[in-house]
């Protein structure tokens, strides 16, 4: 999947650009503010139809302005996405018809990585559990569907469970659903994770240069060896009924779970380094891959948002060396001048944008 045209009007700090992307790696390269993430954002929105800081459509058109235009040429489809700021209203075109964002979006396939993403390993179970769910929605529509089922329900049972005396016979309903709907979340999260635990390691030392053992877990209060996450999940929702009751929240589902990096036997969060927290977001960002490449047999388009700073050169030089050849990638990167960027990251480049002030320029 190939981004051959990108152009932009009025979207955030870009002025109007116009942009002919490499097939492999482009380098996004200028000083801070410069709108660097604003240019991968606008790639991640006009496929994805969202923002990832969940901010309002409007704030993505300049300040002052009251439209915006972002359009791309993908393997030969011209997607053009207008915002009219005013009206409030968006329009999706496809090869100049009308499209809704869903036709959009399984068209165009990006995979966006930020620092943000630390917070998958240092921040809280919400930020891993959002992460899980993403990605395991990435791969398949229909556990997309049981998630927004699951939490549609979840919030029905604690607006319940707040009135302090709640139906038994409308409390048993939630509860049917959410047993049948978690267990299905639980089992495909582990799945999910069995698998990505196959390559992860290989990938962590492949980066870092040493053997050593990353492995991801899922923590559940489920006894997993047992198997019959139905059954268990049921036992566990029927055993806190009156503990939820009394707090006026359901307290046992896929929505309390979280979990665990290790490495080398010892939890990435709490004595992890930042550069060892990071290698191995990188790490799982490969593993990711391959699992992207097995189920759709190409690759998604690659935003990578900063992911350079805090790995040592050598680690990041593996990194590049180590991202699938075949996939386009838009790696932003802080300097200030071009002269700063490191060799090998120029060497790997295969094209360089310059962004100054929303200014976008071909440097190489
Ligand atoms: N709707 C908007 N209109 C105009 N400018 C905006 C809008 N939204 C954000 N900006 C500005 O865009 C500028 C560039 O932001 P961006 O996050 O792309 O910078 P960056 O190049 O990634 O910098 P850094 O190296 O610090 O990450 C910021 O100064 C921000 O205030
Ligand atoms: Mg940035």
């Amino acid at each position: 999947m190939k981004i051959e045209r990108l152009a932009l009007y009025n979207f955030r700090n870009l002025g109007p650009t116009e942009l002919v992307p490499a097939a492999g790696l482009n380098l996004i390269v200028g000083p801070n503010a410069a709108g660097k993430s604003n240019l991968c954002e606008a790639v991640y929105y006009a496929a994805k139809g969202w923002l990832l800081k969940g901010e309002r459509q409007r704030d993505v058109i300049a300040w002052g302005a009251h439209e915006a235009v972002l359009e791309l040429t993908v393997n030969g489809d011209h997607v053009r996405i207008h915002l009219n700021g005013r009206a409030r209203a968006k329009t999706i075109e496809l090869n100049r018809e009308k499209k809704t964002q869903s036709e959009v979006s399984a068209l165009v396939r990006v995979v966006l990585f930020t620092p943000d993403e630390l917070q998958i390993i240092k921040g809280r179970p919400e930020a891993r559990r959002r992460f899980l769910d993403r990605s395991i929605a990435e791969l398949s529509r229909e556990y997309r569907y049981i998630v927004l089922e699951y939490e549609q329900t979840l919030q029905r049972k604690n607006a319940l469970l707040r009135q302090g005396t709640p139906n038994p016979d409308v409390l048993e309903v939630f509860n049917e659903e959410l047993i049948a709907r978690g267990s299905r979340i639980i089992t495909q999260r582990i799945e999910y994770l069995k698998t990505l635990n196959k390559t992860l390691s290989q990938h962590y030392r492949a980066i870092a240069g040493r053997a050593s053992e990353l492995t991801v877990t899922y923590e559940t209060p489920l006894d997993l060896s047992s198997g019959d996450v139905r059954a268990q999940l049921a036992r566990l929702i029927a055993q806190a009924a009156p503990q939820e009751i009394q707090r006026g929240m359901a307290l046992v589902g896929p929505h309390r779970d979280d979990m665990r990096f290790d490495l080398d036997g010892h939890d990435l969060r709490r004595f992890g380094s930042q550069g060892e927290q990071k290698s191995a977001l990188c790490a799982m960002l490969l593993a990711q891959l391959d699992l992207y490449y097995q189920r759709f047999g190409d690759y998604p388009i690659l935003l990578l948002d900063d992911i350079l700073s805090e790995l040592d050169s050598r680690r990041f030089q593996r990194l590049l060396q180590l991202l699938p050849a075949g996939v386009q990638i838009f790696l932003a990167h802080t300097v200030t001048e071009i002269s700063e960027l490191h060799p090998a990251v120029r060497t790997a480049a295969q094209r360089i944008f310059l962004i100054e002030g929303g200014k976008v320029s071909v440097a190489l």
